[in-house]
């Protein structure tokens, strides 16, 4: 993997295709002893995805960044075909932003004829995504363990817009004794809120409008924290209306849940996390939020 300089922070990355090639450069970066941060991705990259790599060029001397639209991790009915395949755009954008080595590999590489073995998620999974996209979580823990194997690295970073995704893999790390840090960045959003998602590319501009309202939704669960209500079901409630106004009717689940457990709670009176998971007519989108609430000085509880 080529050291990190000036030079190369403007320069393209090195696209590897083959295991063997990936395993020689990462061989290579250790050797020299050099810190390597993790960007798992499925292409299709925007201002969330770079936020992600800069961190790690950052904080590491050498970034990786996998391009992979990892098929075990959509459902029958969902959208893999259709997913965005920009990799021409994503290696000049990442030329941008310091990524030493681009690993973009084949489905066969990864998943070669016979492959049958899978990553049981944690607890952890089960619910709202879980529930909503069966077998979703197996394909994440699968493929992200695989590329926790494969890139040895030292952190590995993942966006905060995929929060019980987060958790998941944090929590599988931790159980399965993986080497490596996992780093939650925040999510970057556009000027009216919306969270940077590849699938934002979807919307139409009428759609993109009422997306917009999976984050005033979360917005109006904080402001209702602010105004001091602590019951869980009236703040749903407001969560739901807003949608509603937005022109939003499919809305998989509004929760307010404990940070880690991702179990629900029916008092707001610990930093609580909001999701939203709703679907813009064909597009289906999520987002969340750290509620905080306050005692009545002003401190945070
Ligand atoms: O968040 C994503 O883009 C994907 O779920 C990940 C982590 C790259 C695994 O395919």
């Amino acid at each position: 993997m080529p050291p990190p300089s000036p030079a190369t922070k403007e320069a393209p990355p090195r696209v590897v295709n083959q295991l063997t090639d990936l395993q020689q450069a990462v061989a290579q970066a250790r050797q020299a002893g050099r810190k390597l941060g993790l960007v798992p991705t499925m292409g299709a990259l925007h201002e969330g995805h770079l936020s992600l790599v800069r961190r790690a060029a950052a904080e590491c001397e050498a970034t990786l960044v996998t391009i992979f639209v990892n098929p075990t991790q959509f459902g029958p009915q969902e959208d893999f075909s259709q997913y965005p395949r920009t990799l021409e755009a994503d290696l000049q954008a990442l030329s941008e932003v310091g990524a030493g080595l681009v690993y973009n590999p084949s489905r066969e590489s990864l998943y070669p004829a016979g492959f049958s073995t899978y990553v049981d998620p944690p607890h952890v999974a089960l619910r709202w995504e879980g529930e909503h996209r069966p077998q979703h979580f197996r394909g994440v823990t699968t493929i992200v363990l695989k590329l926790f194997l494969l890139a040895q690295a030292d952190v590995a970073f993942f966006g905060q817009k995929d929060y019980q995704q987060a958790c998941v893999i944090a929590r599988m790390v931790e159980d399965l004794n993986v080497p490596i840090r996992v780093c939650v960045c925040p999510t970057v959003r556009e000027p009216d809120g919306l969270a940077l998602s590849s699938r934002n590319r979807y919307l139409n501009p009428e759609q993109r409008c009422r997306a917009q309202g999976l984050w005033n939704s979360l917005r109006a669960a904080c402001q209702c924290v602010e105004r001091g209500e602590r019951d869980a079901a009236a703040i749903l409630g407001q969560m739901r209306e807003v949608l509603f106004e937005n022109g939003i009717s499919r809305i998989d689940y509004v929760a307010l849940v404990d940070p880690q457990t991702l179990e629900p709670v029916a008092r707001i009176d610990q930093p609580t996390q909001a999701l939203v998971a709703a679907w813009v007519d064909q597009t289906r989108l999520i987002d969340n939020l750290r509620l905080e609430p306050r005692n009545p000085t002003g401190r945070k509880l």
